[in-house]
C-alpha cells in the first residue's frame, strides 16, 4: 500500500507522542477485540481521562466477553456508576450475549454484522474495524472531525454536515497500520488540534493546514437542538431522608433511582426551578414539596447522610444538591 505523505507524517508523530492508555496495551488479538469493545462503549460519551480507571476496574472484574454475559445487573451498574448514560452498559451486556449466541463468541469483523449489535452504530463499528481488526476505516469522532474541519477549513453549515465530512475524510488516506492510524488521528485532535488553543507549532501537518495558513482556528458546530421537556418533580422528605423510586416509566435512567416525576406535554406558564441537560433533552423541572401519603411501588427512603452508599445516577445527585442549596 502506497501511503500518502500526510499519513506518514501523522503516524510518525503518533509513534513519538502517543499516550499510554490501558486499551492500547499489546495483548492477544482476542483480548484486543474485547478491550476495544469495552473502551469504545465507554468513550462514546466520556473523555479519555475519566474512562481510564473505569476501564481498568471493568476488565479486572469482567475479563472476557463470557464473564460479561453473566454479570448481574447490580454489579454491572456499580461498575458503570460515574460514567453515566447507563443504557451503554446494558447494551454492552446484550451485545456480549449476542456475540456468544450468534457469532460463536467472537466479535464480528465486518460492518454489517457489527451494526446488528445493540449499542453499535456507524461510529463504533468504524472504530472497532480499525482498532481491533486493523482494517482501513477511519472513525469520525469529535477529535478527527475537528482535525478535518481545520485542515480543510470547513466552516459553512453545508460543509460541516456529517455526509460531507464522511466524504472529505478520504484526504487522510489509509495506512497498513490502520489500528494505529485511527488512533493517531484521534490523538492528534486530542493533544494538538484542541478545540481552543491548538498547539500548531507541534503539528505534523500544519504546513498544508488551511486554518493554519489563514491563521483562523475558529470552528463552527452543527446546530443540534436539544428538545425542551417539562417535568414536575415531587420531593418527599422525612428528617434527613428523601423518597426515591425505581424508574420504570421514562426511557432515560431506566430502572435507576429517581425522585417521583411526571412529564407535562404542553405546560402554560411553566416556572422551572431547575434546568438539567441529559442526552438530547433540555429538562425544565419544577419542584413540588409534598406531604401526601401516596404509595409508590419500588420506593425507598434514601438517607442523604449516606449518599455515597447508594447507586444513584448523577441526575438524582444533582437534584439532591439543588435541594440542599435552596
Ligand atoms: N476516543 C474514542 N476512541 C478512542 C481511543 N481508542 N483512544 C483515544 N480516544 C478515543
Amino acid at each position: 500500500m502506497k501511503e500518502k505523505i500526510i499519513t506518514k507524517k501523522i503516524l510518525k508523530w503518533y509513534d513519538l507522542n502517543k499516550r499510554t492508555l490501558p486499551w492500547r496495551k499489546e495483548v492477544s488479538s482476542q483480548k484486543k477485540q474485547y478491550y476495544t469493545l469495552i473502551s469504545e462503549f465507554m468513550l462514546q460519551q466520556t473523555q479519555v481521562t475519566t474512562v481510564i480507571p473505569f476501564f481498568n476496574r471493568f476488565i479486572k472484574n469482567l475479563p472476557s466477553i463470557k464473564s460479561l454475559t453473566k454479570v448481574n445487573e447490580k454489579k454491572l451498574i456499580k461498575l458503570w456508576e460515574g460514567l453515566g448514560y447507563y443504557s451503554r452498559a446494558k447494551n454492552l451486556k446484550k451485545t456480549a450475549q449476542v456475540i456468544i449466541k450468534n457469532f460463536d463468541g467472537k466479535l464480528p469483523d465486518n460492518f454489517e454484522e457489527l451494526l446488528t449489535l445493540p449499542g453499535i452504530g456507524n461510529y463504533t463499528a468504524n472504530a472497532i474495524l480499525a482498532i481491533a481488526f486493523n482494517k482501513p476505516y477511519i472513525p469520525l469522532d469529535g477529535n478527527i472531525e475537528r482535525v478535518l474541519k481545520r485542515y480543510l477549513y470547513l466552516k459553512k453549515e453545508k460543509e460541516i454536515q456529517k455526509d460531507n465530512l464522511t466524504q472529505k475524510k478520504t484526504i487522510f488516506g489509509t495506512a497498513s497500520r490502520s489500528s494505529d492510524y485511527a488512533q493517531a488521528l484521534m490523538e492528534l485532535g486530542a493533544l494538538i488540534c484542541k478545540p481552543i488553543n491548538p498547539i500548531c507549532d507541534q503539528c505534523p501537518i500544519k504546513k498544508d493546514c488551511k486554518s493554519y495558513i489563514k491563521k483562523d482556528f475558529s470552528l463552527t458546530k452543527r446546530i443540534k437542538k436539544s428538545k425542551d421537556k417539562y417535568f414536575i418533580l415531587k420531593v418527599y422528605k422525612k428528617d434527613q431522608r428523601y423518597l426515591l423510586i425505581k424508574n420504570t416509566k421514562f426511557n432515560f435512567l431506566k430502572n435507576l433511582s429517581i425522585f417521583p416525576m411526571k412529564e407535562l406535554s404542553n405546560p402554560k406558564n411553566f416556572n422551572e426551578n431547575l434546568n438539567l441537560k441529559m442526552s438530547n433533552m433540555n429538562m425544565n423541572i419544577k419542584i413540588q414539596y409534598s406531604k401526601d401519603n401516596q404509595k409508590f411501588p419500588s420506593s425507598y427512603w434514601m438517607d442523604r447522610n449516606k449518599l455515597d452508599s447508594y447507586m444513584l445516577p448523577s441526575f438524582t445527585k444533582k437534584v439532591v444538591q439543588y435541594l440542599e442549596k435552596n
